[in-house]
């Protein structure tokens, strides 16, 4: 049999607990170090939780794993193969730079820094590096946007004619997203998963309009955005609303409504998942594979390492320029004008 990729997750909040608990349903991988700079999160005393039904629900408990206090001491293991990176947006950067200098293969959640300056560093870094690298945009693999993705391209309904994104819920809390330097705001830490999917999927906008609020993070934590395409106007109108300024227990929806010249696509994730596709004055509920996309977008990762695959590059830099756009809306927001993306 084949040696196993061994893996360490840095960072065991609810991105960390949810990885880990997909490692274990995958073959050819085995996670073998931990690290959290919170002990009672190390020992499993304390567990994250996600907010969405199914994730995060193992933990470190009884597992035997390496544990470790700080990342950067998981990352000089040399066991290991895989450096997940799991900490704060802030803290992306300098771990990225630290595993892919011990020649680790990096996955990092979303978003891939802080900063576009921070994004544009990472992708030099891995251009240089000949190991892979994953920036974990999960909704880029998440069934319903993945159907959402095929349909525009195939035009299955005609046409495009009009795109909207919501994502909504209440204030997380916790320190990291209490700082709006650490985070970004609902706007960077949110509402980017929406901002990068108009990117993979329309390509980078030249403009946005933003308008938003402030809330507890301290930085924009409610915006609504419009991606302006000049160079076509055969492009639809694309808007999206992200949010983490609802009351306290409405808990969390993602959805989207995508219209078409011979069909409208409806899709809300709300505890429970639908797609719904109207046409001919008739609706049906579309049935949709099955699974969340953190664990189709691991997958994929790892797949790719171990058919020796090397990083698509082009994913990689969609996902910086992402930031980018994210900036524009802040700009747009505080000027309360259009404001050109420049990636
Ligand atoms: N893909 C998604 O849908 C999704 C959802 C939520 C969060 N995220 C992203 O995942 C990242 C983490 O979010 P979270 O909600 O899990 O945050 P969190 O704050 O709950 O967890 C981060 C953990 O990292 C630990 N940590 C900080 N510095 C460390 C260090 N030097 N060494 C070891 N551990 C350290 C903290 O103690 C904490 O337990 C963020 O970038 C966030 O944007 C992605």
């Amino acid at each position: 049999m084949s040696k196993k990729l061994k893996v360490g997750i840095i960072g065991l909040g609810s991105m960390g607990s949810t990885h880990l608990d997909i490692y274990s349903k995958i073959k050819g991988v085995e996670v073998v170090a931990v690290a959290d700079s919170i002990q009672s999160r190390l020992d499993g005393s304390s567990k994250a939780e996600g907010n969405i039904s199914g994730q995060a629900e193992g933990g470190v408990s009884g597992l035997s794993v390496k544990k470790y206090l700080d990342g950067m001491d998981l990352i000089n293991n040399s066991d290991i193969d895989i450096v997940d990176i799991c900490v704060g947006t802030d803290l992306h950067y300098i771990f990225v730079e630290a595993a892919l200098a011990k020649n680790k293969h990096v996955l990092v959640e979303k978003p891939l820094a802080r900063t576009y300056d921070e994004a544009q560093k990472i992708i030099q870094l891995a251009e240089q590096s000949t190991c892979n690298i994953m920036s974990a945009m999960c909704l880029r693999y998440w069934p319903a946007w993945v159907f959402l993705k095929e349909a525009i391209e195939n035009s299955t309904y005609g046409k495009c004619l009009s795109l909207n994104f919501r994502r909504q819920t209440s204030f997380p809390g916790g320190a990291f997203y209490s700082d709006d330097n650490q985070c970004g705001g609902a706007l960077l830490d949110l509402h980017v998963h929406d901002t990068d999917f108009v990117n993979y999927c329309m390509g980078l906008p030249d403009a946005v309009f933003s308008q938003g609020y402030k809330g507890p993070s301290g930085g924009v934590d409610h915006v609504v955005t419009n991606y302006i395409f000049n160079k076509t106007n055969a492009s639809p109108l694309v808007s999206s609303e992200g949010s983490w300024t609802m009351q306290e227990g409405y808990g969390f929806n993602m959805s989207y409504t995508a219209n078409f010249e011979n069909g409208t696509l409806s899709y809300l994730l709300d505890g429970e998942e639908t797609l719904k596709l109207s046409r001919d004055a008739q609706s049906e509920n579309i049935k949709l594979k099955e699974g969340m996309g953190y664990e189709f977008e691991i997958r994929a990762f790892v797949d790719e390492i171990l058919s020796g695959n090397k990083t698509n590059l082009d994913l990689l830099i969609q996902a910086a320029k992402t930031i980018a756009i994210i900036e524009a809306e802040k700009i747009s927001i505080e000027t309360c004008s259009v404001v050109a993306v420049k990636a």
